[in-house]
């Protein structure tokens, strides 16, 4: 069975080389995961006065994040944080409070960068709103990509092949592992739990 993803890309650009990472993620690993990328360009920014009656466009990216069985996210470093336009998708769907469409989605976060660092300060604002949304992170092999460029990808935005390729390749394959032992063990619980009320019936029958 293939986990269907949800792909949140932080940045906007046409050509985002964070968006060709992504679409490498889900072509490397396409067999298990089944991707779907969200866009959040034309979500309003979030307005707690609009949460009792809230833009269709809140209400549509509510609802493909709540029907995903987990979240990548794919991210530029802006001025060492997190782009406002990822920001501002990760606070609608955060809302209202108490219905937050993240919570429990296992979730990796990438940030890829033609500078040296790959991101980690963007990753690491990420991470922090993903441990209070109670999102459980992938937490190895951590991805800072940098040194990424136009050139890392082909005429058809694959990437092309070499150590990127390589890193992308083991990521691709751990996300869905995460994911699939986050599924897995939460069917294995659900079981248990559904067993030993079956138990505790017969013993009070
Ligand atoms: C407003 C702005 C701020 C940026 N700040 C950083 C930064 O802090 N660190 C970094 O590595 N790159 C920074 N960059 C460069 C981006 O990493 C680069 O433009 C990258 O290609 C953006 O990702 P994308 O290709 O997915 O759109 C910045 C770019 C912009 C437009």
């Amino acid at each position: 069975m293939a986990y269907k993803i949800a792909i949140i890309v932080g940045s906007l650009r046409k050509d985002s080389l964070n968006r060709k990472v992504a679409r490498s993620i889900c072509g490397l690993r396409g067999d298990n995961l089944d991707c779907s990328m969200i866009e959040i360009g034309d979500l309003p920014l979030y307005n707690q006065d609009l949460d009792g009656d809230p833009p269709e466009q809140w209400v549509r990216f509510r609802q493909q994040i709540a029907a995903a069985d987990g979240i990548l996210f794919c991210s530029p470093e802006y001025n060492r944080g997190i782009p406002g336009v990822l920001k501002n998708a990760i606070d609608v769907g955060s809302r209202p409070y108490g219905q937050s469409v993240f919570d429990k989605k296992p979730a990796a976060i990438v940030t890829a960068s033609p500078g040296s660092i790959g991101g980690f300060g963007s990753n690491h604002q990420i991470r922090q709103a993903a441990v209070f949304l109670n999102m459980p992170v992938m937490q190895q092999p951590e991805a800072y990509l940098g040194h990424v460029s136009d050139g890392s990808f082909d005429e058809s935005g694959c990437l092309k092949d070499g150590p990127l390729k390589d890193l992308v390749g083991v990521l691709a394959h751990a996300f869905h592992d995460w994911v699939d032992m986050i599924h897995r063990s939460r069917a294995a619980l659900a079981e248990d739990s559904a067993h030993a009320a079956q138990t505790k019936d017969k013993e009070h029958a």
